[in-house]
C-alpha cells in the first residue's frame, strides 16, 4: 500500500542536498526539482538583460519573459531550460553564484519562483531542494530534510564538482562564496533559509554519499509505505 508524498530538502550551500534529491528521486520513480536551478536562470537571464536589481518595473517585465523548464538528459541527470533554451552550464558558473542570492532577496521574484513550485508539485511524488521549501514552498510536506555539513568539506565537494565541469576556481575562492550566500540566505527578510520545526536534521560531513542517500530512502518509505491493516 504506497501514497505518493512530498519531500522537501533545505539547507546550506554544498551540504549534498540536490546531488542526494536527484539519486533518491531515482531509487523513488519521483520527479526531481532543483529550485536552486530556478533561482540561479533568473539571475543568469537578469545578467544577461542587463536588469537592474533596484528598478522593480524592469524586475516584473523581466519576471513575464522568463519561463523556466526541466529535462531529464542522457546521463540521467537534469537540465535547466531558460525560454526553450539550456543554460545548465551558464547558471553553474561563478558569475552566476556570485549575484544569485542577492536576487534571491527579491520578494517578486521570490513569489513567481513559489508559485510555479506549487505548480510543479501539484501532481505529488516529488522531491524538491532549496532553502525555503519546507517552511514556505510545501509547509504540509510529508518528510522535509535540513542538511548541512562543515564548511571545509561543502567547498572541497563543490570545488570538485565545479572541476568536473572543467572550471577550476581556487578553494579560497569557493569557501568566500559559500559564507557570503549562506550569511545573505539566512539573514533576509523574506523567506529566509532555516529549519522547518518538523524537519529532521541530516548532517553530510562524515557519511559517504551513498549512505546519505541510504538514510534519505529509508525515512521516505517510512512514510510512503501505509500499514495495511
Ligand atoms: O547548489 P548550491 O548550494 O550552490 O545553491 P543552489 O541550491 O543552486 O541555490 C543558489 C541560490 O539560490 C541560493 O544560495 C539562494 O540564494 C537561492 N535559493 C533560494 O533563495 N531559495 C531556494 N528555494 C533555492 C535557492
Ligand atoms: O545541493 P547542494 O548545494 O547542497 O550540494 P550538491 O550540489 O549536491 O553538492 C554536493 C557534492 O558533494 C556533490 O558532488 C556530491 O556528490 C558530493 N558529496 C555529497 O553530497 N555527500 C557526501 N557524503 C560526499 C560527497
Amino acid at each position: 500500500n504506497l501514497r505518493k508524498i512530498v519531500i522537501a530538502i533545505d539547507g546550506y550551500s554544498a551540504c549534498g542536498k540536490s546531488s542526494t534529491a536527484k539519486e533518491v528521486a531515482a531509487i523513488l520513480g519521483y520527479r526531481y526539482i532543483d529550485s536552486g536551478a530556478m533561482y540561479r536562470a533568473v539571475t543568469y537571464y537578469f545578467q544577461e538583460h542587463h536588469i537592474s536589481l533596484t528598478n522593480p518595473k524592469e524586475i516584473t517585465k523581466a519576471l513575464e519573459q522568463i519561463h523556466i523548464s526541466f529535462k531529464v538528459n542522457q546521463k540521467n541527470g537534469t537540465d535547466t531550460f531558460l525560454n526553450g533554451l539550456s543554460v545548465e552550464k551558464e547558471i553553474r558558473k561563478m558569475r552566476v553564484s556570485e549575484m544569485v542570492s542577492q536576487v534571491s532577496t527579491i520578494k517578486d521574484v521570490r513569489t513567481a519562483m513559489v508559485d510555479q513550485q506549487r505548480r510543479m508539485g501539484r501532481e505529488r511524488g516529488i522531491i524538491m531542494d532549496g532553502r525555503d521549501i519546507g517552511t514556505v514552498v510545501f509547509p504540509t510536506a510529508e518528510l522535509k530534510l535540513f542538511m548541512q555539513a562543515e564548511m571545509n568539506v561543502r567547498a572541497f565537494r563543490r570545488q570538485q564538482e565545479l572541476l568536473e565541469r572543467g572550471q577550476l576556481v581556487d578553494l579560497d575562492d569557493v569557501i568566500e562564496n559559500i559564507r557570503q550566500r549562506d550569511e545573505i540566505d539566512t539573514t533576509r527578510a523574506e523567506s529566509p533559509l532555516r529549519k522547518a520545526e518538523d524537519a529532521i536534521e541530516v548532517d553530510t560531513t562524515y557519511v559517504s554519499f551513498d549512505e546519505q542517500v541510504d538514510e534519505v530512502v529509508r525515512l521516505a518509505l517510512s512514510k510512503i509505505v501505509i500499514p495495511a491493516n
